[in-house]
């Protein structure tokens, strides 16, 4: 065709500026014959996943402009009615240690994002559905629990899950404490050394007294023999007392009280 027929259709097509850049644009003009068949399909997966409770991978492939964003908007506006959530990850660097962080990050800055021709945020769906249903989250600070930085960090095997029994070397204040006592539940038990008469009376005014999961025992850890509150075996022994020789100490506390199957973590220090 000729070069300049060429461009004054162009000039005159509907979709000329309707470049889609992110699935919040606003003012998109929406032709929804195009890609209908590729919409549909996902939305077919979408209700395949409600339905089943399992999980699906989709891959849109195509050139650069070829519609791949629109589609993504279009799907972002059919969250709603389709009641889920539409989250859009944008890519990060591949480092491994970083993934998780990264897709959290991008998660939740995601849900912070309203797409023009819906009511809502779909972060507003989630606080409305916590609210409703009565449940409490806590902020788990991995600048104050080390756990928590390695779970950001991509810790691999979490040891801790529903029923676990565990026996902590170091309880401090009990702040990691508390946490693994949520995770483990009622029927779960967590055994808390702590040796610093100072830090053990907060541990037991702020935390202890308060879970009945949670077994306070104020001894040193050097002396697991001495623990006498600690009954039968545990499936994990954390150890987190930042002494020189705890090395020593979380083997000997292993030795008596790990189950032969279970696990063991330490906090090493890097000076
Ligand atoms: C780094 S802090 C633990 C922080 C805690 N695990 C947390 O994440 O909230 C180390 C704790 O180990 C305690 N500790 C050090 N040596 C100990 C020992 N021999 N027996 C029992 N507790 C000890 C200290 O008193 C201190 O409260």
């Amino acid at each position: 065709m000729d070069k300049e027929i060429l461009e004054r259709f162009k000039a005159l097509g509907p979709f000329k500026d309707n470049i889609v850049k992110t699935p919040w644009d606003s003012g998109v003009i929406d032709a929804e014959e195009v890609h209908r068949e590729s919409f549909d399909r996902v939305i077919r997966a979408l209700d395949f996943v409600k339905s089943n409770r399992s999980s699906l991978i989709f891959v849109l492939q195509g050139e650069p402009g070829s519609g791949k964003s629109h589609l993504l908007w279009r799907i972002a506006r059919n969250a709603e009615k389709k009641r889920f959530l539409f989250v859009n990850i944008v890519p990060f660097i591949s480092v491994k240690k970083f993934a998780f962080s990264s897709i959290l990050e991008s998660t939740i800055e995601s849900l912070e994002n309203k797409h023009p021709d819906l009511r809502s945020k779909p972060i507003d769906h989630i606080v409305g559905w916590i609210i409703k249903k009565g449940i409490e989250y806590r902020l788990w600070d991995p600048f104050r629990s080390k756990l928590a930085a390695s779970i950001m960090n991509g810790l691999e095997n979490f040891p801790f899950k529903n029923n676990t029994k565990v026996l902590y070397l170091g309880a401090s204040t009990g702040t990691t404490v508390s946490h693994i006592s949520d995770i483990v539940g009622p029927s779960g038990l967590v055994f808390a050394v702590e040796h610093a008469s100072r830090v053990a009376r907060d541990f037991l005014d702020r935390v202890a007294t308060h879970r009945s999961n949670i077994m306070p025992i104020l001894q040193d850890a050097r002396k697991p023999k001495e623990y006498f509150s600690v009954f039968g075996k545990v499936d994990v022994v954390y150890v987190d007392i930042a002494q020189p020789d705890q090395t020593k100490i979380a083997i000997e506390n292993c030795d008596i009280f790990l189950k032969k199957e279970g696990l063991f973590l330490i906090n090493t220090y890097i000076s």
